[in-house]
């Protein structure tokens, strides 16, 4: 999927953010110079410049010139110092700042490649479970962010459960909730202003809708919203991952019903084993195929085996993850996730294998370095 980005100095960060409001297609602005130049492109890709970030900076000239991608400048039109730098930069174009929102479409038709024929991965995963502190969260965060690193296509994590805690498991709760989202799609704001206005992890292709800070405003997402914002997010994302409340509300089948895979997560311990005894029933009605059981904290020294859950439910157990110990609060108290803070970790290390496998099964083993680049600056 080929991409627009901007690079901008931090002072003109947000009203390039607020001008692209609007545009036609996804474009990442970011003010990280080092992650810019750092950056996996692709040739079909586009990066504008901002041109005040060039001056008397040859050597970040000759670095960007050598990028796979196409590269505009966006700078004084009528500057002959700037008509340098472009040339310098095998600009393909120079953008007047102000110019810059009004020149996307026609920037985007022009130099950016058409998706590739192969068509795109779909996938939503959902997290499911009949217990709550069970490990929705953690795997979803960290299973989605695994992904993002290693897939080449956007992977989106939303929070449908109104009192959710992705938002506060990264350094800053983003500012765009998914009550906001319902809000903007019906309030008949353009999906591609909707997707602009959305968290994304820079340099990470990852779009993450936390939950909103009222419950209140929360609790009034319908079935019917939760489709739409999945409509949305499936548009724009290959994979999506849908961490959840627990058990079977209205909402929670909206997901369930969507979702490719439902993963059924739970613990090895009867207290929580038995509850999900009680769903599997309606689950294995309405969803037959798509049920995935994951035991978190498998390694329990006091828990059941995995050969005795998989009786109790009938059902082989798919993935086992170990205890993560306490490096999952961890990473959380410190607004991370554990797969980039403490990759080593038995959780991370099994986490980030099912996000190899999935993307092994959609795309292929991986012929290029994988998205290592985002690790470490999440921020
Ligand atoms: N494998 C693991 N090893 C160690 N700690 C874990 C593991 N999985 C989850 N935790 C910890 O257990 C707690 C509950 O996990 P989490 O919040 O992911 O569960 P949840 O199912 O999303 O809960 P809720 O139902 O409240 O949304 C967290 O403190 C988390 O860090
Ligand atoms: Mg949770």
């Amino acid at each position: 999927m080929a991409h627009m980005y901007v690079l901008v100095r931090p002072q003109l960060a947000e009203t390039v953010r607020q001008s692209i409001l609007g545009a036609s297609v996804p474009i990442s602005v970011s003010t990280d110079v080092r992650e810019a130049l750092a950056r996996p492109y692709r040739s079909g890709d586009l990066l504008v410049v901002d041109d005040g970030l060039l001056a008397d900076n040859g050597a970040l000239v000759e670095q960007l010139a050598r990028l796979a991608c196409q590269k505009v400048l966006m700078g004084s039109v009528d500057d002959l110092a700037v008509a340098r730098r472009a040339l310098q930069l095998k600009s393909v174009e120079i953008v007047a700042p102000r110019d810059l929102a009004e020149m996307v479409p026609q920037l985007a038709a022009q130099f950016l490649a058409p998706d590739d024929a192969a068509p795109l991965p779909r996938r939503l995963w959902a997290m499911f479970s009949s217990k709550g502190g069970i490990g929705k969260t953690t795997l979803a965060l960290n299973f989605a962010w695994a992904m993002a690193m290693q897939s080449a296509h956007r992977v989106a994590l939303a929070d449908f459960d109104g009192l959710g805690d992705v938002g506060a498991m990264l350094p800053r709760v983003p500012s765009t909730s998914l009550v906001d989202v319902v809000e903007s799609l019906e309030a008949g704001l353009s999906t591609d202003a909707v997707m602009n206005s959305l968290y994304q992890v820079p340099e990470m292709g990852l779009t993450i809708v936390p939950a909103d800070a009222s419950p209140e405003r929360s609790q009034r997402i319908t079935a019917a919203q939760v489709s739409a914002v999945l409509d949305l997010l499936q548009a724009h994302h290959a994979y999506v991952v849908a961490d959840m409340a627990t058990g079977l509300s209205d909402v929670n089948l909206a997901i369930l019903d969507r979702a490719d895979e439902i993963w059924v997560i739970t613990a090895p311990e009867k207290v929580t084993l038995l509850p999900l005894m009680r769903s599997l029933p309606i689950l294995r009605t309405l969803y037959p195929e798509k049920l995935v059981i994951v035991v978190n904290r498998s390694d329990s020294e006091t828990g059941l085996g995995t050969a005795d859950i998989a009786d109790m439910l009938g059902q082989p157990v798919s993935y086992a993850l170990p205890s993560g110990g306490v490096g999952p609060v961890v990473a959380a108290n410190q607004g991370r996730p554990l797969v980039m803070t403490e990759p080593s970790n038995a959780l991370a290390r099994a986490i980030s294998n099912m996000a190899r496998e999935q993307v092994t099964r959609f795309e292929g083993p991986r012929r290029n370095t994988p998205k290592l680049l985002g690790r470490g600056r999440g921020k």
